[in-house]
């Protein structure tokens, strides 16, 4: 059995669903992080991919049009809502999805890039999950991800959640090595962990940009601020009731924060990771 079996379970249970119903939300709230991303990995024509968390795989597909028809690129999840949405997607033939624990997997060990765009955050052991996940790459492989800062850092997660927190009940403080969004908060411990598993010339640099939540306060970007983050962990065994406060309580500190601007924009704060796996 996988270490991983709590966040399989998780990602197959209703935050798949929901992720997947979100799914055009969320592509574009995390638009200017995917861009960093792949101006990072700097994806050239005829090249083999992993791309590691692929959920939906909209970074797969800008991947596997990059690449082109001489190259390949392989998404690989662990939430069957998010691989269904993801295979409907793909049109060329350049492109596949595979069902696996990442951490685990035999991957064939041939790829000149592997890329994720926030899915490699959520192993119980990194350091194993990343030595396993270094040999999918062939020796002149590089690695190249994008992961978040911390939760203060990141105003997407945040501000929610300090407005949430006044309606909530005492929460129990999260490890902050836990598997889960924030876990790489700490770029020494990430370097450490990217070393511990064998990856050398580990540059980490930090990247701020805007996630756009669109217009109204309880439009489809409003449900992405319950959906990932803090506010989302702190909800998943609430009732109703709570609920519906919290949605109440949230939507009114977005409404205080757009005052006088079009649309939603709360900033975001990541880690750019690039490495050589030889
Ligand atoms: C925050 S989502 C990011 C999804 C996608 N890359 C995007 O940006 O929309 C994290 C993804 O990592 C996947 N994931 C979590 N643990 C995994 C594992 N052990 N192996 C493969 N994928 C995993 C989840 O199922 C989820 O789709």
């Amino acid at each position: 059995m996988s270490a991983n079996k709590a966040q399989i379970e998780y990602w197959n249970g209703p935050t798949g669903e929901e992720w997947a119903k979100y799914n055009d939300q969320t592509d574009h709230s995390l638009a200017e992080a995917a861009a960093a991303a792949l101006r990072l990995a700097a994806v050239r024509p005829g090249e083999r991919v992993l791309d590691i968390g692929c959920g939906a795989g909209a970074a797969s597909l800008s991947l596997a049009e990059k690449v082109g028809p001489g190259g390949h690129v392989t998404g690989v999840d662990v939430s069957r809502p998010l691989l269904a949405l993801a295979r409907s997607r793909a049109k060329s033939p350049n492109i596949e999805f595979i069902e696996a624990d990442a951490a685990i997997h035999a991957f064939p060990p041939d790829h000149d890039l592997i890329f994720s765009l926030f899915g490699v955050m959520f192993f119980v052991d990194p350091v194993s999950a990343f030595a396993n996940i270094r040999k999918a790459a062939a020796p002149h492989g590089r690695l190249a991800f994008v992961c978040w800062r911390s939760v203060e850092e990141n105003e997407w997660a945040s501000l929610p959640y300090a407005a949430a927190r006044t309606v909530l009940p005492p929460q129990k403080p999260v490890h902050p090595h836990a598997p889960g969004p924030f876990a790489f908060a700490d770029s020494i411990r990430l370097r450490n962990i990217l070393g511990e598993a064998g990856f050398s010339g580990i540059g980490i640099e930090p990247f701020d940009g805007m996630m756009d939540l669109g217009g109204a306060p309880q439009g489809a970007g409003f449900q992405l601020t319950q959906l990932m983050g803090p506010t989302a962990r702190a909800l998943r065994n609430a009732d109703d009731a709570t609920r519906t406060k919290v949605r109440e309580v949230v939507a009114e500190a977005l409404a205080r924060r757009q005052a006088g601007m079009e649309g939603i924009r709360l900033g975001m704060a990541c880690w750019l990771v690039s490495a050589r796996a030889g």
